[in-house]
Protein backbone atom coordinates (compact mmCIF):
# COMPACT_ATOMS: atom_id res chain seq x y z
CA UNK A 1 0.00 0.00 0.00
CA UNK A 2 1.13 3.79 -1.03
CA UNK A 3 1.85 5.66 2.60
CA UNK A 4 -1.40 6.27 3.85
CA UNK A 5 -2.66 10.06 5.60
CA UNK A 6 -3.20 9.16 9.16
CA UNK A 7 -6.43 10.73 8.94
CA UNK A 8 -7.91 8.00 6.81
CA UNK A 9 -6.42 5.56 9.79
CA UNK A 10 -7.87 7.02 12.36
CA UNK A 11 -10.90 7.38 10.55
CA UNK A 12 -11.22 3.38 10.18
CA UNK A 13 -10.19 3.09 13.85
CA UNK A 14 -13.65 5.49 15.19
CA UNK A 15 -15.74 3.27 12.70
CA UNK A 16 -14.38 0.34 14.37
CA UNK A 17 -14.06 1.20 17.54
CA UNK A 18 -10.49 0.72 18.10
CA UNK A 19 -6.79 2.86 18.67
CA UNK A 20 -4.28 3.09 16.77
CA UNK A 21 0.00 2.76 17.65
CA UNK A 22 2.07 5.66 16.66
CA UNK A 23 5.42 4.46 16.88
CA UNK A 24 8.39 6.88 16.95
CA UNK A 25 11.55 6.05 14.80
CA UNK A 26 15.14 7.13 14.75
CA UNK A 27 16.55 4.53 12.17
CA UNK A 28 15.87 1.61 9.74
CA UNK A 29 15.84 -1.28 12.52
CA UNK A 30 12.83 0.58 15.00
CA UNK A 31 11.28 0.85 11.59
CA UNK A 32 11.60 -2.60 10.71
CA UNK A 33 10.24 -3.47 14.24
CA UNK A 34 7.67 -2.11 13.60
CA UNK A 35 6.81 -3.79 10.58
CA UNK A 36 6.93 -6.77 11.46
CA UNK A 37 5.19 -6.27 14.82
CA UNK A 38 2.27 -4.77 12.05
CA UNK A 39 2.46 -7.66 9.68
CA UNK A 40 2.45 -10.20 12.88
CA UNK A 41 -0.45 -9.11 14.23
CA UNK A 42 -1.90 -7.59 11.00
CA UNK A 43 -2.40 -4.06 12.12
CA UNK A 44 -2.58 -0.69 10.06
CA UNK A 45 -0.11 1.36 12.13
CA UNK A 46 1.40 4.79 12.57
CA UNK A 47 4.81 5.35 12.24
CA UNK A 48 6.24 9.40 13.22
CA UNK A 49 9.60 11.06 13.59
CA UNK A 50 10.04 14.04 15.68
CA UNK A 51 12.42 16.73 14.68
CA UNK A 52 15.36 14.93 16.56
CA UNK A 53 14.68 12.00 14.50
CA UNK A 54 14.93 13.72 11.67
CA UNK A 55 18.38 15.56 12.08
CA UNK A 56 19.71 12.17 13.60
CA UNK A 57 18.48 10.33 10.49
CA UNK A 58 18.37 13.19 8.15
CA UNK A 59 14.84 13.37 6.03
CA UNK A 60 16.17 11.63 2.65
CA UNK A 61 17.12 8.74 4.67
CA UNK A 62 13.91 8.35 6.49
CA UNK A 63 11.70 8.80 4.06
CA UNK A 64 13.12 6.88 1.79
CA UNK A 65 13.46 3.85 4.63
CA UNK A 66 9.25 4.62 5.26
CA UNK A 67 8.81 4.46 1.57
CA UNK A 68 10.82 0.84 1.66
CA UNK A 69 8.54 -0.38 4.16
CA UNK A 70 5.21 0.30 2.34
CA UNK A 71 6.97 -1.40 -0.29
CA UNK A 72 8.09 -4.34 1.55
CA UNK A 73 4.26 -4.46 3.50
CA UNK A 74 1.70 -3.86 0.80
CA UNK A 75 -0.73 -5.09 3.21
CA UNK A 76 0.03 -2.83 5.86
CA UNK A 77 -1.59 0.50 5.98
CA UNK A 78 0.98 3.10 6.92
CA UNK A 79 1.02 6.36 7.68
CA UNK A 80 4.24 8.78 8.28
CA UNK A 81 3.65 11.48 10.73
CA UNK A 82 5.43 14.24 11.47
CA UNK A 83 5.98 14.51 15.56
CA UNK A 84 5.90 17.88 17.33
CA UNK A 85 6.13 19.85 14.84
CA UNK A 86 7.74 23.21 16.61
CA UNK A 87 6.30 25.89 13.74
CA UNK A 88 4.55 26.38 10.23
CA UNK A 89 8.51 26.00 8.52
CA UNK A 90 8.60 22.57 10.26
CA UNK A 91 5.17 21.23 9.12
CA UNK A 92 5.34 22.80 5.42
CA UNK A 93 9.21 20.94 5.12
CA UNK A 94 7.85 17.58 6.32
CA UNK A 95 4.61 17.86 4.00
CA UNK A 96 7.54 18.68 0.98
CA UNK A 97 9.35 15.65 2.19
CA UNK A 98 6.36 13.28 2.34
CA UNK A 99 4.92 12.59 5.14
CA UNK A 100 1.38 12.08 5.02
CA UNK A 101 0.27 13.63 8.38
CA UNK A 102 1.65 16.50 10.53
CA UNK A 103 1.74 17.42 14.08
CA UNK A 104 1.75 21.29 15.13
CA UNK A 105 2.12 21.41 18.09
CA UNK A 106 1.25 24.73 19.03
CA UNK A 107 0.97 24.52 22.75
CA UNK A 108 4.45 25.37 23.10
CA UNK A 109 5.97 28.00 21.30
CA UNK A 110 8.94 27.56 18.78
CA UNK A 111 11.64 27.27 21.25
CA UNK A 112 9.69 23.89 22.46
CA UNK A 113 9.83 25.12 25.98
CA UNK A 114 7.66 28.41 26.66
CA UNK A 115 3.47 27.78 26.80
CA UNK A 116 1.88 29.32 24.11
CA UNK A 117 -1.12 31.62 24.21
CA UNK A 118 -4.15 30.10 22.83
CA UNK A 119 -4.09 33.06 19.83
CA UNK A 120 -0.35 31.97 19.11
CA UNK A 121 -2.09 28.07 18.88
CA UNK A 122 -5.06 28.96 17.31
CA UNK A 123 -2.60 31.12 14.34
CA UNK A 124 0.12 28.57 13.68
CA UNK A 125 -2.17 25.53 13.70
CA UNK A 126 -4.82 26.98 11.53
CA UNK A 127 -1.85 28.42 9.04
CA UNK A 128 -0.82 24.47 9.01
CA UNK A 129 -3.80 23.06 8.48
CA UNK A 130 -4.90 25.33 5.64
CA UNK A 131 -1.65 24.52 3.79
CA UNK A 132 -1.60 20.91 4.63
CA UNK A 133 -5.32 20.48 3.80
CA UNK A 134 -4.34 21.88 0.20
CA UNK A 135 -2.42 19.30 0.08
CA UNK A 136 -4.42 15.98 1.16
CA UNK A 137 -2.49 16.21 4.35
CA UNK A 138 -4.06 15.99 7.73
CA UNK A 139 -3.06 17.50 11.06
CA UNK A 140 -2.72 16.82 14.96
CA UNK A 141 -3.37 20.37 17.34
CA UNK A 142 -2.48 20.06 20.92
CA UNK A 143 -4.29 22.01 23.47
CA UNK A 144 -2.54 22.00 26.94
CA UNK A 145 0.09 21.41 27.46
CA UNK A 146 2.05 17.49 28.67
CA UNK A 147 4.52 17.26 31.11
CA UNK A 148 8.29 16.18 30.86
CA UNK A 149 10.88 16.98 28.52
CA UNK A 150 12.33 14.49 26.07
CA UNK A 151 15.39 15.93 24.17
CA UNK A 152 15.19 19.32 24.95
CA UNK A 153 11.33 19.11 23.66
CA UNK A 154 8.74 19.79 26.27
CA UNK A 155 7.68 22.34 28.99
CA UNK A 156 8.85 20.40 31.91
CA UNK A 157 6.88 19.46 34.99
CA UNK A 158 4.33 17.44 35.92
CA UNK A 159 1.64 16.72 33.21
CA UNK A 160 -0.94 17.88 35.51
CA UNK A 161 0.42 21.67 35.59
CA UNK A 162 -1.59 22.40 32.41
CA UNK A 163 -4.46 20.41 32.00
CA UNK A 164 -6.86 20.89 28.64
CA UNK A 165 -9.58 23.00 29.26
CA UNK A 166 -12.87 21.40 27.62
CA UNK A 167 -14.18 24.81 26.02
CA UNK A 168 -10.89 26.04 25.34
CA UNK A 169 -10.77 22.05 23.20
CA UNK A 170 -13.90 23.07 21.41
CA UNK A 171 -13.09 26.37 20.34
CA UNK A 172 -9.65 25.17 19.20
CA UNK A 173 -11.12 22.47 17.03
CA UNK A 174 -13.76 25.03 15.14
CA UNK A 175 -11.13 27.86 14.63
CA UNK A 176 -8.73 25.84 13.34
CA UNK A 177 -10.64 22.33 11.81
CA UNK A 178 -7.61 20.09 12.66
CA UNK A 179 -8.25 16.17 11.97
CA UNK A 180 -6.79 14.80 15.57
CA UNK A 181 -6.20 16.79 19.28
CA UNK A 182 -4.15 16.09 21.08
CA UNK A 183 -5.17 16.80 24.80
CA UNK A 184 -3.46 16.81 28.04
CA UNK A 185 -4.63 14.78 30.80
CA UNK A 186 -1.71 14.04 33.25
CA UNK A 187 0.58 12.34 30.88
CA UNK A 188 4.05 13.23 30.69
CA UNK A 189 6.70 12.25 28.17
CA UNK A 190 9.92 10.14 28.95
CA UNK A 191 10.20 7.43 31.38
CA UNK A 192 9.20 9.35 34.50
CA UNK A 193 5.37 10.25 35.05
CA UNK A 194 4.95 8.86 37.91
CA UNK A 195 7.01 8.62 41.20
CA UNK A 196 3.92 5.47 41.99
CA UNK A 197 1.77 3.32 40.57
CA UNK A 198 -1.07 5.50 39.49
CA UNK A 199 -4.57 4.74 39.91
CA UNK A 200 -7.49 5.35 38.04
CA UNK A 201 -7.71 9.20 39.67
CA UNK A 202 -4.26 10.16 38.65
CA UNK A 203 -5.01 10.77 34.93
CA UNK A 204 -7.92 13.04 33.96
CA UNK A 205 -10.13 10.64 32.21
CA UNK A 206 -13.61 12.97 33.35
CA UNK A 207 -11.85 15.65 30.77
CA UNK A 208 -11.09 13.72 28.13
CA UNK A 209 -14.53 12.08 28.33
CA UNK A 210 -16.12 15.73 28.16
CA UNK A 211 -14.12 16.31 25.49
CA UNK A 212 -14.92 13.70 23.46
CA UNK A 213 -18.78 14.26 24.05
CA UNK A 214 -18.35 17.45 22.35
CA UNK A 215 -16.10 16.81 19.92
CA UNK A 216 -17.23 13.15 18.70
CA UNK A 217 -16.00 13.71 15.12
CA UNK A 218 -12.29 15.06 16.20
CA UNK A 219 -10.42 11.95 16.87
CA UNK A 220 -8.47 12.35 20.31
CA UNK A 221 -4.72 11.59 20.28
CA UNK A 222 -3.06 10.70 23.60
CA UNK A 223 0.48 11.18 23.56
CA UNK A 224 3.00 10.31 26.55
CA UNK A 225 1.76 7.06 26.25
CA UNK A 226 4.19 4.78 27.28
CA UNK A 227 3.55 2.23 30.26
CA UNK A 228 7.19 1.70 31.71
CA UNK A 229 6.92 -2.00 31.97
CA UNK A 230 8.72 -2.75 35.17
CA UNK A 231 10.68 -6.02 33.47
CA UNK A 232 12.02 -3.50 30.83
CA UNK A 233 13.15 -1.38 33.64
CA UNK A 234 14.27 -4.15 35.57
CA UNK A 235 16.47 -5.42 32.80
CA UNK A 236 18.31 -2.85 31.85
CA UNK A 237 19.15 -2.26 35.49
CA UNK A 238 20.36 -5.97 35.97
CA UNK A 239 22.44 -5.30 33.35
CA UNK A 240 24.10 -2.42 34.57
CA UNK A 241 21.74 0.36 34.32
CA UNK A 242 20.78 3.19 36.63
CA UNK A 243 17.02 3.54 35.90
CA UNK A 244 15.35 5.72 39.10
CA UNK A 245 11.99 3.93 40.01
CA UNK A 246 9.33 5.14 38.18
CA UNK A 247 5.11 3.76 36.70
CA UNK A 248 3.81 4.99 33.20
CA UNK A 249 0.39 5.00 32.52
CA UNK A 250 -0.92 1.89 33.24
CA UNK A 251 -3.05 0.10 29.61
CA UNK A 252 -6.16 0.04 31.69
CA UNK A 253 -6.62 3.51 31.36
CA UNK A 254 -5.19 3.90 27.87
CA UNK A 255 -8.38 1.21 26.99
CA UNK A 256 -10.46 3.37 28.65
CA UNK A 257 -9.62 6.82 26.86
CA UNK A 258 -9.98 4.69 23.39
CA UNK A 259 -13.24 3.66 24.90
CA UNK A 260 -13.90 7.62 24.71
CA UNK A 261 -12.47 8.73 21.43
CA UNK A 262 -8.83 8.04 21.71
CA UNK A 263 -7.74 6.73 18.42
CA UNK A 264 -4.16 7.81 18.08
CA UNK A 265 -1.93 6.52 20.95
CA UNK A 266 1.99 7.64 20.89
CA UNK A 267 4.48 5.49 22.10
CA UNK A 268 8.29 5.75 22.01
CA UNK A 269 9.68 5.07 25.60
CA UNK A 270 8.42 1.58 25.78
CA UNK A 271 10.52 0.87 23.32
CA UNK A 272 13.53 3.05 23.90
CA UNK A 273 13.54 0.60 27.09
CA UNK A 274 13.14 -2.71 24.93
CA UNK A 275 16.26 -1.71 23.05
CA UNK A 276 18.56 -0.37 25.59
CA UNK A 277 18.06 -3.45 27.54
CA UNK A 278 18.13 -5.83 24.94
CA UNK A 279 21.79 -4.35 24.15
CA UNK A 280 22.74 -3.90 27.83
CA UNK A 281 22.34 -7.46 28.01
CA UNK A 282 24.82 -8.30 25.29
CA UNK A 283 27.70 -5.94 26.37
CA UNK A 284 27.27 -7.79 29.82
CA UNK A 285 27.07 -11.44 29.19
CA UNK A 286 29.17 -11.61 25.90
CA UNK A 287 31.33 -8.41 26.05
CA UNK A 288 33.47 -10.31 23.27
CA UNK A 289 31.14 -9.54 20.95
CA UNK A 290 31.52 -6.82 19.05
CA UNK A 291 29.34 -7.49 15.53
CA UNK A 292 26.42 -4.64 15.95
CA UNK A 293 24.38 -7.63 14.39
CA UNK A 294 24.95 -9.00 17.98
CA UNK A 295 23.35 -6.38 19.66
CA UNK A 296 20.78 -4.63 16.98
CA UNK A 297 19.21 -8.05 16.19
CA UNK A 298 18.24 -8.90 19.91
CA UNK A 299 17.55 -5.12 20.33
CA UNK A 300 15.06 -5.29 17.28
CA UNK A 301 13.26 -8.03 18.69
CA UNK A 302 12.83 -6.72 21.82
CA UNK A 303 11.36 -3.63 20.49
CA UNK A 304 9.10 -5.76 18.21
CA UNK A 305 7.71 -8.01 20.86
CA UNK A 306 6.31 -4.24 22.76
CA UNK A 307 4.99 -3.01 19.41
CA UNK A 308 2.71 -5.84 18.91
CA UNK A 309 2.08 -6.41 22.31
CA UNK A 310 0.44 -2.91 22.16
CA UNK A 311 -0.91 -3.43 18.74
CA UNK A 312 -2.89 -6.10 20.51
CA UNK A 313 -3.50 -3.68 23.58
CA UNK A 314 -4.90 -0.89 21.68
CA UNK A 315 -7.32 -3.14 19.37
CA UNK A 316 -5.67 -1.82 16.38
CA UNK A 317 -4.44 -5.88 15.94
CA UNK A 318 -7.04 -7.64 12.84
CA UNK A 319 -7.66 -3.94 11.11
CA UNK A 320 -5.11 -4.36 8.36
CA UNK A 321 -6.82 -5.46 5.65
CA UNK A 322 -10.46 -3.82 6.53
CA UNK A 323 -9.93 -1.04 3.83
CA UNK A 324 -7.84 0.26 0.73
CA UNK A 325 -5.81 3.28 0.50
CA UNK A 326 -7.31 6.42 -0.35
CA UNK A 327 -5.19 8.59 -2.27
CA UNK A 328 -3.48 11.88 -1.01
CA UNK A 329 -4.61 13.30 -4.00
CA UNK A 330 -8.30 12.18 -2.82
CA UNK A 331 -7.65 13.41 0.38
CA UNK A 332 -7.05 16.97 -1.02
CA UNK A 333 -10.78 16.77 -3.07
CA UNK A 334 -12.81 16.21 0.26
CA UNK A 335 -11.20 18.49 2.45
CA UNK A 336 -11.94 21.25 -1.00
CA UNK A 337 -15.34 19.41 -1.24
CA UNK A 338 -16.70 19.56 2.79
CA UNK A 339 -16.47 15.86 3.32
CA UNK A 340 -13.47 15.40 5.19
CA UNK A 341 -14.15 18.24 7.75
CA UNK A 342 -14.65 17.76 11.30
CA UNK A 343 -17.38 20.22 12.81
CA UNK A 344 -18.58 20.11 16.56
CA UNK A 345 -21.86 19.17 17.47
CA UNK A 346 -22.88 23.06 17.93
CA UNK A 347 -24.11 23.73 21.03
CA UNK A 348 -23.05 20.34 22.46
CA UNK A 349 -22.32 20.26 26.37
O1 LIG B 1 7.51 13.32 22.13
C1 LIG B 1 8.64 12.93 22.19
C2 LIG B 1 9.05 11.68 21.51
O2 LIG B 1 9.32 10.70 22.47
C3 LIG B 1 10.23 11.93 20.62
O3 LIG B 1 11.32 12.24 21.39
O4 LIG B 1 12.19 14.43 20.55
O5 LIG B 1 13.65 12.79 21.79
O6 LIG B 1 12.91 12.31 19.45
P1 LIG B 1 12.61 13.01 20.75
P1 LIG C 1 6.29 8.38 25.74
O1 LIG C 1 7.51 9.11 26.19
O2 LIG C 1 5.36 8.07 26.88
O3 LIG C 1 6.60 7.12 24.97
O4 LIG C 1 5.47 9.34 24.77
C1 LIG C 1 5.82 9.45 23.41
C2 LIG C 1 5.11 10.56 22.74
O5 LIG C 1 4.16 11.14 23.23
C3 LIG C 1 5.62 10.97 21.43
O6 LIG C 1 4.98 12.10 20.91
ZN1 LIG D 1 4.34 13.53 22.37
Amino acid sequence: MPLVSTRQLLDEAAKGGYGVGAFNVNDMEQIQAIMEAAKETNSPVIIQASRGARAFAQDNYLYHLMLAAAELYPQIPLAMHLDHGNSFETCESAIKLGFTSVMMDGSLKPDGKTPATFEENVAVTKKVVDYAHERGISVEGEIGVLGGIEDGHGAGGSGLDHVTDPDQAVEFAELTGVDSLAIAIGTSHGAYKFTKKPDGSVLKMDLLIAIHKRLPKTHLVMHGSSSVPKDLQDIINQYGGKLKETWGVPVEEIQLGIKNGVRKVNVDTDNRLAITGAIRKVFIESPEKFDPRDYMKPARAAMQKVVAQRMVQFGQAGHAGDYTAISIADMAKGYANGTLVTKPLVGAK
